[in-house]
């Protein structure tokens, strides 16, 4: 596959319809691509799955976690938990917003010292991560920090070497043959949940009972109180590690698209921030409760999530007993694609699908709809995003606060028609500088 994997699924679709399947290697693997059909796999359990990979096995054997594990009891205990204890430390909570805002200023303050032409994409990652690091670690870090650096760098990474070469899930042959990407892709996850390790002893060690300062301390609470059998180390290490790796790099980089469409659209970014001052008196800080009376932005927040569908084809599914989409039979055992990006740039279901135009999603009374059939960008039912309450606030309050603050434009000479993208398990844009200035 030469062209970037979301977009040769959407072919397949264009050409052979809206539920396509093929053998990828040993892997009966079947792309769903209409509304119905992705819709029909979120609802229905025996499509809640998750493969069981032979990559994803070298670095978590048990397939435990929230993103790994198969649909099952103890996965569902585990959701459960994780929801209501990070709602807890913040998930989704208005109280946690204070922390997101500021965030917010300290990722500003950073910007306002660099005021030369730059990617802002590695201060956005840290921004947003250091939101996790406080819910789970229970503080954040300095952007500067090596050791922060070193594990986000590895984070990344992770996210590369899962879309790399993935002819060893498919050809078990190959697993024979020796292999630097294998070795590296296991090394990369271990950095990352060395450092959990850690951080896992270090609250072991500093932990009160009854004082639960962020979720490591209500896991550990939970282990030694309710004496589960299921809610064991292992589980943590790889709930935390998804934590980060679904947290981090899709929130990040729905702003980094953002910024690089408001800098391509000078007169969107002006009616955004006409917005701002519209609703928001001066130094007045925003609140999420805000975005009901800011239409627009939330049509560009809405567009960007459709364009630039930072999840597009969502995480693999799997089947985990026989059944049937679309009328079509599915085997137990089968890999399932939900391509939302093809979804989201249906010619039929959506004018001009490639082109920005946040005002497709304002109704007629000037208020943001967002109630298509064809709009997902976070999934829905079983296997939806855990994190879409949270994602939409961080969303709002650093596009907010970037915004009244800044104004972001090409360096002269730089106008990226189209603005492209690289798939990396997220599709997020390349490289491009953006000169970021205090207005
Ligand atoms: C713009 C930001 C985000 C987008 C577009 C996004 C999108 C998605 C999508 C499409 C899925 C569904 C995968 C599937 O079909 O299996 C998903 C799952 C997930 N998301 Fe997000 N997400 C975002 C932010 C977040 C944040 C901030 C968190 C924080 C914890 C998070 C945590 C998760 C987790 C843990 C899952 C796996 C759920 C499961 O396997 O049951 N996401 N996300």
């Amino acid at each position: 596959m030469s062209k970037e994997t979301h977009l040769y699924f959407t072919d397949l679709s264009r050409e052979y319809g809206d539920v396509v399947s093929f053998y990828l290697g040993n892997r009966l693997t079947v792309v769903l691509s209409s509304p119905a059909t992705i819709r029909e796999a979120y609802r229905k359990t025996e499509f809640s799955g998750r493969p069981r990979n032979y990559l994803v096995k070298l670095y978590n054997p048990l397939f435990t976690g929230i993103v790994d594990a198969s649909y099952s009891t103890t996965w569902k205990k585990h959701r459960h938990f994780a929801v209501k204890s990070l709602s807890a430390f913040g998930l989704g909570k208005s109280s946690f917003e204070a922390q997101i805002l500021a965030e917010s200023q300290h990722f500003s303050n950073i910007l306002a010292i660099h005021p030369m032409a730059l990617d802002p994409g590695d201060f956005v990652v840290a921004a947003i991560s250091n939101l996790i690091c406080v819910m789970v670690f229970g503080h954040r870090f300095e952007y500067s920090d090596k050791e922060f650096q070193s594990i986000l760098h590895s984070l990344r990474e992770t996210f590369s070497s899962l879309v790399g070469d993935r002819s060893r899930d498919y050809i078990p042959l190959l697993r024979l043959v020796p292999n630097k990407f294998v070795t590296k892709h296991v090394t990369l996850f271990e950095e990352v949940k060395t450092y959990i390790r850690r951080q896992i002893e270090e609250h072991k060690r500093t932990g009160k009972p009854g004082e639960a300062r962020d979720y490591i301390d209500a896991f550990l609470t939970e282990m030694d109180t309710a004496k589960r059998t299921d809610f064991t180390e292992n589980w943590l290490v790889n709930v935390v590690f998804d934590f980060f790796a679904a947290g981090t790099e899709t929130t990040a980089t729905a702003l980094r698209w953002t910024f690089l469409y408001l800098a391509k659209y000078p007169e969107v970014q002006e009616r955004v921030l006409g917005e701002i001052r519209e609703v928001l008196a001066d130094g007045q800080a925003p609140q999420y409760e805000d975005l009901k009376r800011m239409p627009f932005t939330d049509a560009v927040m809405c567009e960007i999530l459709r364009l630039c569908s930072v999840a597009p084809l969502a995480l693999v599914h799997s089947a985990t007993e026989e059944g049937t989409i679309g009328g079509f039979h599915v085997p137990n055992g089968t890999d399932i694609y939900l391509n939302l990006w093809a979804m989201h740039h249906d010619e039929r279901l959506w004018n001009e699908p490639m082109e920005f135009r946040p005002e497709r999603f304002l109704g007629m009374d000037g208020q943001c709809r967002k109630d298509f059939e064809a709009y997902l960008p976070f999934g829905t039912g079983h296997r939806g995003c855990m994190g879409e309450q949270l994602a939409k606030m961080e969303f709002f309050i650093f596009l907010v606060t970037t915004i009244r603050t800044f104004s972001v434009t090409f360096p002269i000479g730089l106008k990226p028609d189209p603005i492209e993208g690289t798939y990396k398990l997220v599709y997020e844009p390349k490289t491009y500088d953006l000169l970021i200035q205090k207005r």
